[in-house]
């Protein structure tokens, strides 16, 4: 589904991105860890084409990606929840929705005619991610660890292929990261997911398999278990984690 060849991406000297490869299956949950600066989400901007690659080569379902802008990307089915806030604070959860199912046509209709079906769409969605109820609440008044529900379904509204998942439990209590991890955990396992997280716990429960990035490169893939009893990544990454 995900197939990238030697990925580069430079800013000025540095090289945040210094031939990454890696292959994900349809419907795998593949987590990407490493210390901070290891450039996972300049790999995820450049795959969504938010940057533009230094050099290399992607495809999403055999399809290349190189010259195709971002909303092009999206039609090919690959969506993003952010790490940083993209509500529209003024619109309830379910108008927030619906503005993401109305944008799948190509243009953004006004909220004040969706069609039953969009409507019925939007409600599945929010109960998807343990919104029901919830939906006639303006987003601004939703809590956090709601706020980042309410995105995870902006996500899933676009029905993707691929969604990429950039520390979805960053900022949140111990309660609400094991709500998310719940919810991410209970997505359709046809959903290719790929993670960045920091939570090993939240990590190890999701993934099928890990890619560790450090300095640019992916130095390690495996399953679980693998990645656990790997020396070079416990010296670049886990041995921190769990000392810290
Ligand atoms: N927009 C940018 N401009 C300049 N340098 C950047 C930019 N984005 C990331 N970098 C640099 O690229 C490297 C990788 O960053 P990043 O991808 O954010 O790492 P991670 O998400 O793994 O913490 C870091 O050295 C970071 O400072
Ligand atoms: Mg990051």
């Amino acid at each position: 589904m995900i197939e990238i060849r030697e990925l580069r991406r430079d800013f000025g000297g540095i090289r945040a991105l210094a031939g990454v490869d890696l292959r994900v299956e349809a419907g795998e949950r593949r987590a990407v860890i490493g210390p901070n600066g290891a450039g996972k989400t300049t790999l995820f901007n450049v795959l969504t084409g938010e940057l533009p690659a230094t050099g290399g080569t992607m495809r999403l379902g055999g399809t290349n990606l190189d010259s195709l802008t971002t909303w092009q990307r999206a039609r090919l089915g690959l969506a993003r929840m952010y790490q940083r806030n993209e509500l529209f604070n003024p619109l309830s959860a379910r108008e927030n929705v619906l503005l993401s199912i109305t944008s799948l046509g190509g243009a953004y209709r006004p909220l004040r005619s969706p069609t039953s079906a969009e409507v019925a769409g939007a409600e599945a969605v929010l109960a998807q991610v343990g919104l029901e109820g919830r939906g006639a609440v303006p987003a601004r008044a939703l809590s956090h660890g709601e706020r980042r529900q309410l995105e995870l379904a902006l996500a899933l509204a676009r029905r993707p292929r691929v969604l990429l998942l950039d520390e979805p439990t960053a900022g949140m209590s111990p309660a609400e990261t094991q709500r998310i991890a719940a919810l991410i955990a209970a997505l359709d396992r046809s959903l290719t997911l790929l993670i960045v997280e920091h939570d090993m716990d939240v990590v190890f429960r999701l993934a099928d398999r890990l890619t560790v990035l450090h300095e640019g490169r992916a130095i390690a893939e495996g399953t679980p278990d693998e990645i656990r009893s790997d020396r070079q990544v416990h010296d670049v990454y886990l041995g921190k984690v769990v000392e810290s």
